[in-house]
């Protein structure tokens, strides 16, 4: 039986891509990487219930620990699948508090969103379908020319995302912002350069834009009255304003871009609103894809 993995399968996007690939990968073993495997088996009962589907299962995968990615990876090597036709790299984090890091000293948005994910996908590489797919869940607020009412990114080098200095002068929320638009760029370029390093291969590498999607987990640092618009206001937004979903069409699309043979011809691509557009400028810079390809590879010890 061939594989999917998602990532953060168990809230938000995750959650929904998931449902609806357990309707439409009926023959394939889903794995849900979930940090808490409690809330990763809730969801697994949740879609059975819904779909019916039989080969589900929750493996713990804590992206903010490179001890945890490694044990993940060698827990599903032994457990000899055959191949993983789709790796969609979902789960991701906003912190707009006090800089947090995750277990290998990385600040915590950056570890969490570009290297962890890296990690992972490097790892499993030598795992992937040779006509497998792989996806990054990026968004738009990674181009600073979309008005999107978040910080618009800066990409500097990995060294300093990685081990911000302290930035007295700016408010945490800006701050926090910032880290997760450019977390989210970050995303678009390493989709595009993993699908350059696998240009010889069948294996195709997007990038895809959930476009702003309320009611999710993603505000859980936010202040209460955030939190409450955001689960109980801003869905009404979904019905009049542009790339604005609810979560299940998101994750429909999500699910969709990674399995259906509708878009098996896309490679190297950003997916948004339900088409192929250009992503930012900056997205295409091959400085930054080659500082971030080279020293995130040296960051998390995945040379392989
Ligand atoms: N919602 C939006 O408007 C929007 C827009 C553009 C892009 N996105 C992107 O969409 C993706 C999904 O976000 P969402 O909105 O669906 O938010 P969500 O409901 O909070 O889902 C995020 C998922 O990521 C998981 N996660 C967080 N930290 C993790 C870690 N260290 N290890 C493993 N899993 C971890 C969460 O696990 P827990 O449940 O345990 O916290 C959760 O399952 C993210 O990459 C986000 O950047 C969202």
């Amino acid at each position: 039986m061939k594989t999917i993995i998602i990532t953060g399968a168990n809230s938000g996007i995750g959650y929904e891509c998931t449902l609806q690939m357990a309707k439409i990968a009926k023959s394939e073993e889903i794995i849900l990487a979930c940090r808490n495997v409690q809330a990763g088996n809730e969801a697994i009962s949740k879609i059975k219930e819904k779909t019916g589907h039989q080969h589900l299962k929750c493996l713990q995968l804590d992206l903010a620990s490179l001890k945890s990615i490694r044990q993940f990876v060698e827990t599903f090597a032994k457990e000899k699948h055959e191949s993983i036709v789709a790796l969609v790299n979902n789960a991701g984090l906003q912190n707009i508090g006090k800089t947090q890091y995750t277990s290998d000293g990385f600040e915590i948005t950056f570890g969490t969103n570009h290297l962890g994910p890296f990690a992972l996908t490097q790892l499993l590489l030598p795992f992937m379908d040779k006509n497998g797919s792989i996806l990054f869940t990026a968004s738009d607020t990674h181009d600073a020319t979309k008005k999107t009412g978040m910080e618009p990114p800066i990409y500097t080098n990995v060294e300093d995302l990685a081990y911000p200095s302290a930035t007295a002068t700016e408010k945490h929320n800006i701050v926090g912002q910032r880290r997760y638009t450019t977390s989210k760029l970050c995303n678009v370029l390493t989709a595009y350069s993993l699908q350059e390093k696998l240009a010889d291969t069948n294996i195709r590498v997007n990038a895809f834009d959930p476009g702003l999607t309320p009611g999710t987990g993603l505000v859980k640092s936010y202040p209460a009255a955030i939190r409450f618009l955001w689960k109980n206001i801003m869905p009404i937004m979904t019905l009049f304003k542009h790339n604005t979903n609810m979560p299940s069409k998101s994750g429909t699309r999500l699910a969709n871009l990674a399995f259906s043979k509708e878009f098996s011809n896309l490679k190297g691509i950003y997916f948004s609103d339900g088409k192929v557009i250009k992503s930012s400028s900056d997205s295409y810079n091959a400085d930054f894809q080659k500082d971030l390809w080279d020293t995130s590879l040296k960051l998390t010890n995945t040379n392989l």
